[in-house]
């Protein structure tokens, strides 16, 4: 067992930390406020390759392991999450879903400039009433010969106003139940496809969040990803990915909400002594790192498990169940810390906390993570 970094993962964390330090923390408040993330900002991420990092160099990524993919998220999230999100749709959901269902045709057309980060992806399973009951999907893409009609209304859908392409799931045989539901590749310029307007979010502020109906949209058959009736497998398939993804977002959340507590820890004095002194504040900053190592085990395991083609689908729901717990806890901690001066924005770790929360809702909510945990569990 060896729980030592690389030279190559040394080298990508760096990468990821000079990026996030450098490019991302000046103007990370305003574009919070202002709920804009600067174009400029993701063809950055897209030149410096964190926009498809797992992806074969073949279809134009990064070609490195998830365990690379993990600490670019830890530091890209230390300091925006509104950044990272944008990050992990593009290389959890939607380049690893093309790349290992799609076809060639497919791969060539769409996967290529995603994975460069030339263009931007969502992906479209959540629905006004199927959020963590996916199944149920209102969407219908219904077969007419040539192609399907698309036709429903996908709800909180991350990069929607800023993608080119997404990646929807839709009922095609509600005979079938989830065995009638497809995965399609659909583009924002169609006719018929039109956004509703930006979400306005608690955290995560700056990243682009609208409801996207579909009216009577054509979707060409060589459109469908991989083959009839996989569509739920699809979506199920992509999310355990992208939920170590998550899970590394909120590691960041509270890796980073830690070092800035320790840090104000320091320099902070009161009763004649730095606060780092009294004991209230060091049980504080111990069991904060603990929880943060704890998460860091989880999701290591869980990316290790992937890059062996190992079931990783537990694993993964284990890492981001307790990751985001995590998150929330100790950027809440973190604020605490900092006192007075936790709450005010100039100091970051509000906006962490107020971040932190949604790791423990989108691409599965805490309680679906422990039932995909609980049914492996009992499946075994
Ligand atoms: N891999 C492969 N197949 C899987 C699977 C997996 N990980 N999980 C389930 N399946 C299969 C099952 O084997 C079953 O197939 P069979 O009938 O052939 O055996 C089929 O899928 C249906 O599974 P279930 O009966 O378990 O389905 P269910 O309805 O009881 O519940 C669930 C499944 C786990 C609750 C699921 O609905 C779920 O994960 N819900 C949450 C959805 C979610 O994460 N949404 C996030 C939206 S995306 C997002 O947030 C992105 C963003 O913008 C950041």
């Amino acid at each position: 067992m060896n729980f030592e970094l690389s030279e190559e993962h040394l080298m990508i964390r760096q990468a990821a930390r000079d990026f996030a330090q450098n490019e991302l923390l000046p103007g990370v408040i305003e574009r919070d406020d202002k709920m804009h993330m600067p174009p400029e900002i993701h063809r950055m991420m897209g030149e410096l390759g964190f926009m498809g990092m797992m992806t074969d160099t073949r279809y134009g990524g990064g070609g490195m392991d998830t365990i690379s993919y993990v600490l670019a998220m830890e530091e890209i999230s230390k300091v925006d999450n509104s950044a990272s999100v944008a990050m992990s749709v593009n290389n959890s959901l939607v380049c690893w879903g093309l790349e290992e269902y799609g076809s060639e045709e497919q791969k060539k057309k769409y996967l290529e400039p995603l994975a460069k980060g030339e263009i931007l992806g969502a992906f479209c399973l959540s629905e006004p009433e199927a959020g963590s009951d996916a199944t149920h999907q209102r969407t219908t893409a219904i077969d007419k010969g040539d192609h399907y009609l698309l036709n429903g209304v996908k709800n909180w859908i991350t990069n929607a106003g800023i993608a080119s392409v997404y990646l929807v799931i839709a009922q095609s045989d509600i005979e079938k139940g989830h065995k009638g539901i497809n995965a399609f590749i659909v583009e924002k310029d169609w006719d018929g496809v039109e956004l509703g307007p930006k979400e306005h979010k608690m955290g995560i502020r700056a990243s682009d969040t609208h409801s996207i109906s579909f009216s009577d949209v054509k979707v060409p058959k060589e459109n469908l990803i991989h083959k009839e009736g996989f569509g739920f497998k699809f979506a199920m398939k992509t999310l355990a990915g992208g939920r170590i993804g998550i899970a590394a977002q909120a590691l960041g959340i509270a890796s980073g909400a830690y070092e800035r507590a320790l840090q104000y820890s320091k320099e902070r004095e009161a009763f004649g002594k730095p606060i780092s002194q009294f004991q209230a504040i060091q049980f504080k900053l111990a069991d904060m790192l603990t929880q943060i190592e704890a998460a860091r085990a989880l999701i290591y395991k869980a990316a290790w498990l992937k890059d062996q083609n190992e079931d990783y689908s537990m694993a993964s729901s284990m890492a981001k169940v307790f990751a985001s717990e995590t998150a929330m806890w100790v950027s809440t901690e973190a604020v605490q810390v900092h006192g007075g001066y936790g709450y005010v924005k100039e100091f970051h770790v509000e906006r962490l906390m107020r971040d932190a929360k949604i790791t423990q809702i989108y691409e599965g909510t805490s309680e679906i993570q422990r039932i995909v945990i609980s049914r492996s569990i009992l499946r075994d």
